[in-house]
């Protein structure tokens, strides 16, 4: 397998590179920009104090630590953002760097598409959910308080660097919660993969073994340059990579953004989107159980959905919802997804038995 991948979009075309030395690659960047903004969060600053502080120390480089969590994917952070970078005079050849997960990525992927009308930047993921997924493809955005993502453009990066050692820190259950978006690739895209996670669950979920992690990751980005490359507006086969999402998101609104990580809700997401590919679409019994056994070997919270009336109130807010029809993500087997015009909202409420 090549250690690079090309993300095929004519004129916004960019490489997803694999390469375990960050600072080096960083430098060489920095070394043909102007001024540079990083944005990254206090966490992975003092988690890789050492490699930034060589960054820091050069003369057109300037830092910007963002919040944890999806309240720092706001309006007021952007704007916060786009301030001090005209503050400090940078203009329309300065470049950001995002350094982190798909919290850092979507906000600063936004600060650059908006500021001065559109900058370069580059991704450097430092979660496994940001490696196989929010690093590319060039969604931005940030959340309102009526619901996820609502504010957002697709402007793509220039490169996404991944440099797996950044893993290292990252705790237990985030690589647990960052396996949903890969194994998910194989639901919708890959028996393989699928099969290759079902056998290396426990080597996976340690995150210690980088050459497994490195070929999930490999793959998974094959997968998500492939399917954007082929549809960069997510008019239709893009849609697929929703899978699991329209409840997953539903169930983050729900439980305020605080009992569930994106991963953990997409994981239960997919429970439910299984549950209507066998019982509606044509997922056979013996791919369901399969495919629900490969899902308990997940870590979860344990969720209370009570009021099942309000959590479809946060389906109904969901970008895809709104439009006049519905194309609903389903699986016809694994490694294969379909687009489903049949499912209703009481689908979803009956699906909602099965957490
Ligand atoms: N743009 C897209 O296409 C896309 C796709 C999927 C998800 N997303 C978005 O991604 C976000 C979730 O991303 P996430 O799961 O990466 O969460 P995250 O960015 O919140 O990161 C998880 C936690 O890990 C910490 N962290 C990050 N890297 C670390 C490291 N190397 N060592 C130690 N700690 C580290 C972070 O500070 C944070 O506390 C959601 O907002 C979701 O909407 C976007």
């Amino acid at each position: 397998m090549s250690s690079s991948i090309k993300v095929n979009l004519e004129k916004d075309s960019y490489d997803i590179i694999f390469d375990e030395n960050f600072v080096e690659s960083a430098m060489a960047l920095i070394a043909i920009s102007s001024k540079c903004m990083f944005i990254t969060q206090e966490i992975i600053y003092e988690a890789f104090e050492e490699k930034f502080s060589v960054l820091k120390s050069l003369p057109n480089v300037e830092f910007h630590l963002i919040q944890q969590g999806e309240k720092a994917k706001s309006i007021d952070t952007v704007i916060e953002i786009c301030d001090k970078m005209a503050m400090m005079h940078f203009d329309r050849s300065s470049t950001v760097f995002a350094v982190g997960g798909g919290v850092v990525g979507d906000t600063a992927g936004f600060v650059a598409s908006i500021f001065m009308r559109g900058i370069d930047y580059f991704q450097y993921p430092t979660t496994l959910l940001a490696m196989v997924d929010s690093s590319i493809g060039g969604k931005t955005g940030v959340n309102l308080s009526s619901g996820k993502n609502l504010i957002g453009r697709i402007h793509q990066p220039k490169a996404v660097i991944v440099d797996v050692s950044f893993l290292d820190t990252l705790p237990q259950r985030e690589i647990n919660a960052s396996l949903a978006e890969a194994i998910k690739y194989g639901f919708i895209y890959d028996r393989e993969l699928f099969n290759y996670i079902v056998e290396n669950i426990s080597d996976i979920l340690s995150g210690k073994n980088h050459t497994v992690l490195k070929k999930i990751i490999l793959r998974s980005c094959e997968i998500k340059s492939e399917v954007v490359s082929m549809d960069v507006n997510e008019d239709n086969i893009r849609m697929i990579l929703n899978f699991g999402h329209t409840i997953g998101h539903a169930l983050e609104g729900y439980f305020e953004y605080k009992k569930l990580l994106h991963g953990e809700a997409i994981l239960y997401g997919m429970k439910c989107a299984l549950y209507l590919s066998h019982t509606i679409g044509n997922l056979s019994e013996k791919d369901y159980h399969a495919s629900l056994k490969a899902l308990s070997a997940f870590t979860l919270p344990a969720i209370d959905l009570k009021d099942k009336g309000s959590i479809i109130e946060f389906v109904k807010r969901d970008k895809k919802f709104r439009e006049s029809q519905i194309r609903f993500v389903l699986i016809s087997e694994i490694g294969k997804a379909e687009l489903s015009t049949e499912i209703t909202l009481n689908h979803i409420e009956e699906s909602l038995g099965v957490l």
